[in-house]
């Protein structure tokens, strides 16, 4: 079974194909990033409203901020897998191939990908709260673990806000943008998420909608499985490993 599901991506993948791959927590699962749902994911141990909102953010900036280093000091200590790799690899050997990842980690980048469309922003990046006039829209501070908490604008000295997306926030709109431009292809696969947050679980439908063949690789179904033209279940770098394979074997490497 595994093996014809493998064949029927694998005969979809040729030098000129149209990918696009979304990604989820699930793809750096085995770098040791902890995902947020199922057994030990990150909503088990704290609630979303307390620190993934606007709100949260306002009422308490610091708690907030706690959260956050604590999570940029994990992820700094970690490093792309065999997933992120084969995805980089992809981006440069075909002209077509288009990576959008709800990921903020930043591990994507550092295993080689350039151009990812980040769907709900960057861990790495920070913007000013109140939007001043002389910031830029954002910047990068990777600082870990950060020297003062919260960190402050260094334009108007108010507070700096997470570069990622929060419950209840939109997506930014340039980002929604080239996602929706990435759903113009042949092939999209959907990996290693829960199918549970939109926009972004309904990217995957509306690749379909507009003519793509469409791919799930999950440990575990979801929502979505039912509504792809395949599902694959087993570990992303596993599953990902084993078409790269195959694929050195047509495409000579
Ligand atoms: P979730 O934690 O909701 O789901 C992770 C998915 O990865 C689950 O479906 C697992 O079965 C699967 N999984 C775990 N390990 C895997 C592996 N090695 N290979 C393949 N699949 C594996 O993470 P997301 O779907 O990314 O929002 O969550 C979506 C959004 O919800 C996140 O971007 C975040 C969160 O709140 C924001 O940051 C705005």
């Amino acid at each position: 079974m595994r093996e014809d599901s493998i064949d029927a991506i694998v005969r979809r993948i040729g030098p000129s194909a149209r990918i696009t791959v979304l990604t989820g927590a699930g793809v750096s699962a085995a770098s040791g990033v902890p995902t947020f749902r199922g057994k030990d994911g990150l909503w088990k141990s704290y609630t979303a409203e307390r620190l993934a909102t606007p709100e949260a953010f306002a009422s308490d900036p610091r708690l907030v901020w706690e959260w956050y280093d604590w999570r940029r000091t994990l992820i700094s200590r970690c490093r792309p897998n065999g997933a992120h790799r084969i995805l980089a690899l992809w981006g440069r050997r075909y002209e077509g191939f288009r990576l959008i990842t709800q990921n903020v980690d930043g591990l994507d980048e550092k295993a080689g990908s350039d151009s990812v469309i980040r769907f709900h922003g960057s861990i790495w990046e920070v913007s000013c709260r109140d939007g001043c006039a002389k910031s830029p829209k954002r910047w990068v501070l990777d600082e870990v673990p950060l020297g003062h908490i919260p960190p402050s604008c260094p334009w108007c000295g108010g507070l700096v806000r997470p570069g990622v997306v929060w419950f209840g926030e939109g997506i930014d709109p340039e980002v929604l943008h080239r996602a929706e431009a990435a759903l113009e292809c042949d092939l999209f696969l959907t990996v290693g998420t829960s199918a549970l947050v939109y926009p972004a679980a309904g990217l995957v439908d509306a690749a379909r909608g507009r003519g793509a063949f469409t791919v799930e690789i999950n440990r575990e179904a979801t929502p979505a499985s039912g509504r792809v033209d395949l599902a694959v279940q087993g570990g992303a770098e596993e599953v990902l490993g084993l078409l790269e394979r195959r694929l050195g074997g047509c495409a000579g490497g």
